[in-house]
């Protein structure tokens, strides 16, 4: 067993001790699957080529629309959306596990985070908002709430702008700058720009008045944020306090053990729904 996948099980058990002691929190969900009877599990790394993409026509009016380069798209390992293939197979995985960690409790919004720069929370997010709008019928709003170093937009390939940064710096309204990219039920709301004073806006009552406009406007939607890693800055902290969910992110053979120490003390208190093992060899992939 690994260093990464033992501290990962020490983290989660950690959190079901913590969540038994009577936290307001709810548990994880279920255990690593290896335990479970699944199999089949195909490998989450990415690399190789693909040939048959499903394009469905957008059927969205009056949001802004564009229609994404769907080969573009899985060149950029946005494989959720191919319709046979072992890596979607894995994110219909975690959809599966997400949906049962969220529906019952109806919660609708999930922060994705990770414990240090780059370890997928980006690409795992498009592609979970893609196989939740493709496999569970529902509507999904994925927000680039990483301010500092947005890239919701280039993994989709659409423009950055406008944004958040023009609702928070200016007065465009949010469904100005929501954008429809061609994939039935996803809808976007790219970051606009990067701000340096993200910490500042996080906390700021425009972005409460924001987290709740669109909670409350878009009723019938899942709602997924990027955010930065837990290293970085306090914005995923304070993120963290406006969703229902957190889900990790670690990445194999880059994440360390003190790594998970020190993010899951940081996030002890909140509802975290797992941590994915992202990039893995292993033939199950998802770590929870
Ligand atoms: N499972 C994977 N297999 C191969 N490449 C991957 C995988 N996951 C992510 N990558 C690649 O790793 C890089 C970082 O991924 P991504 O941007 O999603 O990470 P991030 O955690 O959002 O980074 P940041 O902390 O900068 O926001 C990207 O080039 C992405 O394509
Ligand atoms: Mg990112």
């Amino acid at each position: 067993m690994s260093q990464l996948k033992k501290a990962l099980e020490k983290a989660m058990k950690e959190r079901k001790t913590f969540s038994k002691e009577g936290a307001n929190h709810a548990e994880s969900i279920g255990g690593f699957p290896e335990d479970r009877a699944e199999s089949g599990a195909g490998k989450l790394k990415h690399g190789h080529a693909r040939d048959v993409v499903e394009a469905p026509a957008p059927t969205y009016f009056q949001t802004r629309s564009v229609r994404v380069d769907f080969e573009k798209l899985v060149d950029r390992k946005v494989f959720s959306l191919l319709k046979k293939d072992e890596v979607a197979d894995q994110y219909k995985l975690l959809r599966t596990m997400v949906l049962s960690g969220i529906r019952p409790k109806g919660h609708r919004t999930i922060e994705v985070t990770s414990f240090k720069e780059g370890e997928g929370k980006s690409l795992t997010s498009v592609n979970l908002a893609i196989t939740l709008a493709n496999e569970s019928r529902q509507n999904i709003l994925l927000v680039d709430m990483d301010l500092r170093r947005p890239s919701i937009h280039s993994i989709l390939g659409i423009d950055i702008k406008p944004g958040l940064k023009d609702y928070f710096e200016g007065d465009t309204p949010i469904e100005d700058i929501m954008i429809h990219p061609g994939i039935e039920r996803l809808t976007v709301l790219p970051a606009g720009g990067r701000m340096d004073n993200s910490t500042e806006i996080m906390g700021s009552p425009r972005m409460e008045n924001l987290i709740r406009d669109i909670r409350k406007r878009y009723q019938d939607r899942y709602i997924i944020f990027d955010s930065p890693a837990l290293n970085r800055c306090s914005d995923p902290i304070v993120l963290s306090s406006y969703v229902d969910a957190i889900l990790l992110i670690a990445r194999a053979n880059y994440t360390t053990t003190e790594d998970i120490t020190a993010g899951m003390a940081l996030v002890k208190e909140k509802n975290v729904l797992g941590i994915v093992l992202n990039d893995s060899e292993i033939s199950r992939r998802w770590a929870y």
